[in-house]
């Protein structure tokens, strides 16, 4: 019978050695230790030995049993150890690498040039305004001192909503919508998005434009000039040249187109500026008293000068893109440069 016991132990502890799970350890253990385990099948025998032998062989299967009891018991704290050790190293994180970053938008061009513009008129005194981009023929048109039958107003050029309501051509109606509501002094600059039928490598159906509008007693010609040319030397450089070319508009009185030297030959001549050396930027005048008839100032006390700028052009010479529909299509690779 001890042979057996200790035949028992060696099986038990030999297995014991193999065992790869909690589920393993615990059927081991019935199966050796359990009420109807080995052990107790052996010791069913005891009864039928002598009274010498049975404390002698008593002994041995306490002893058999502490010695794997112990052993189920050390077996399970390394198997814990083991499987924690096994979870912690497929799981290894190194905290130390790089992470990976979400890439961040940028401003569009457009949206920068808006900005910046803002910028150095606010510098000069402007406050911006705003207005509809669905505008009243009145205000697009009529307030503005386009006769009936100004080409301006024609289907070709205006995108029509209804017979009186169509999509702003440009941001001058801001002037007449400010002029309604304020009284001179004021100083406003009104950035905004407009619509004209009207589609190539220069021109989309949708642009922008920033309007400016300065009225006051005594403001002059000379006012206009002044304030352009601090725009511009900021804008573009303090040397970039600037001319004044008459024009006409009909809302504007003297009216003059503005031009600056070509950022990108600086005057030489070039492919951009078709060899004048020269760039057109912006339509201005001073405001006609028709458009203050219209608003109830008097063109007798006030005057005042305007101008308006179309901002992909600005951002076209500024950061020399060469397509203006480039602004339009939302490529990342393009958008990202900027
Ligand atoms: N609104 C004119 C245009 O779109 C520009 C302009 C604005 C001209 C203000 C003079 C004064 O062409």
């Amino acid at each position: 019978m001890k042979d057996q016991l200790e035949q028992l132990q060696k099986q038990a502890l030999a297995e014991l050695g193999g065992v790869n799970s909690e589920d393993e350890l615990q059927s081991l253990k019935v199966r050796f230790l359990g009420k109807k385990g080995e052990l107790t099948a052996i010791m069913k025998g005891i009864g039928a030995l002598s009274p010498e032998e049975r404390p002698l062989i008593g002994q041995v299967v306490n002893a058999v049993r502490d010695r794997l009891e112990e052993g189920f018991e050390s077996t399970s704290l390394s198997l814990k150890e083991r499987l924690k050790n096994e979870k912690l190293s497929s799981e290894l994180l190194d905290v130390t690498l790089p992470g990976r970053r979400t890439p961040a938008g940028t401003k569009h061009p457009v949206t920068l040039v808006i900005e910046e513009i803002c910028d150095i008129f606010a510098g000069l005194g402007f406050l911006v305004a705003e207005g509809p981009e669905i505008e009243l023929d009145y205000y697009n048109f009529e307030a503005l001192n386009f006769p009936k039958d100004h080409p301006a107003r024609d289907m070709q050029d205006t995108f029509f909503v209804q017979d009186n309501l169509l999509l702003r051509t440009h941001t001058s109606p801001v002037q007449i919508r400010t002029m309604i509501k304020q009284q001179p002094p004021l100083r406003i600059i009104a950035p905004g998005t407009v619509y004209r039928c009207d589609y190539d490598a220069t021109h989309s159906p949708m642009f922008h434009q920033i309007e400016g509008l300065m009225v006051d007693k005594g403001i002059t010609f000379g006012d206009l000039k002044g304030i352009l040319t601090v725009f511009t030397s900021q804008m573009f450089g303090s040397d970039i040249g600037v001319r004044l070319r008459p024009s006409f508009f009909p809302f504007t009185e003297p009216s003059a187109e503005v031009d600056i030297a070509c950022v990108i030959c600086r005057g030489e001549g070039c492919r951009v500026c078709k060899n004048s050396g020269w760039l057109e930027i912006l339509g201005a005048g001073m405001v006609d008293p028709e458009v203050f008839r219209h608003v109830d100032y008097d063109s007798e006390k006030v005057s005042g000068f305007a101008f308006g700028m179309g901002i992909e052009r600005v951002a076209m010479l500024k950061y020399g893109i060469n397509d203006m529909r480039l602004l339009f299509e939302n490529d990342v690779r393009f958008l990202s440069q900027f």
